[in-house]
């Protein structure tokens, strides 16, 4: 059976678990406990955090001014990855009252362009070796009617 998924509202009391969720997700570009504890301050911020079998495994920062969310992350724990679990937190985000919503990913990232295309998110840009990689960025939009 598939087992559920459980999309929680994180507070600033989340940050340790939100900081330790990215690490393991992007060991290059961990994110701070002190960056999430205010980001969870912030006006406009929603994050997510999703568990399965009460287990967190994935997170989504999405950033709201006026009729715009930009998503500033999404990941998934490399185990849990392929089940749903990105998907879900997406969904999550996506129903905010938001007009339009902007995320910028590397063009090389093919299980996340293909996630974002799948929820109707277009190519909109492109930032040319934005990232240290040397990858491209590409910038993605969605708008809801
Ligand atoms: C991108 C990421 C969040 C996807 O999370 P996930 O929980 O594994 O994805 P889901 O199981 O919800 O997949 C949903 C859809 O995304 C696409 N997708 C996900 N993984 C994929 C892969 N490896 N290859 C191709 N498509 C993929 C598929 O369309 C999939 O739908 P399907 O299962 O019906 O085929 C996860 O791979 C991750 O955390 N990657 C590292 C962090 C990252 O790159 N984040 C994005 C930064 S912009």
């Amino acid at each position: 059976m598939t087992a559920k998924i459980e999309i929680q509202a994180a507070t600033p009391k989340h940050a340790q678990l939100l900081a330790y969720l990215h690490a393991e997700i992007f060991p290059d570009d961990a994110w701070t406990q002190s960056w999430f504890e205010q980001q969870a301050k912030k006006q406009g911020s929603v994050i997510l955090i999703a568990a399965r079998r009460a287990v967190p495994v994935g997170l989504l920062v999405l950033s709201v001014v006026l009729d715009e969310g930009e998503i500033l992350t999404l990941g998934v724990l490399p185990a849990a990855r392929g089940r749903k679990v990105g998907k879900a937190l997406l969904a999550t985000a996506l129903k905010q009252p938001v007009k339009h919503f902007f995320l910028e990913v590397a063009a090389d990232n093919e299980p996340a362009i293909a996630l974002y295309r799948s929820v109707g998110f277009f190519d909109n840009g492109r930032r040319p070796n934005y990232y240290p990689s040397g990858a491209d960025a590409v910038l993605m939009m969605k708008t809801v009617a």
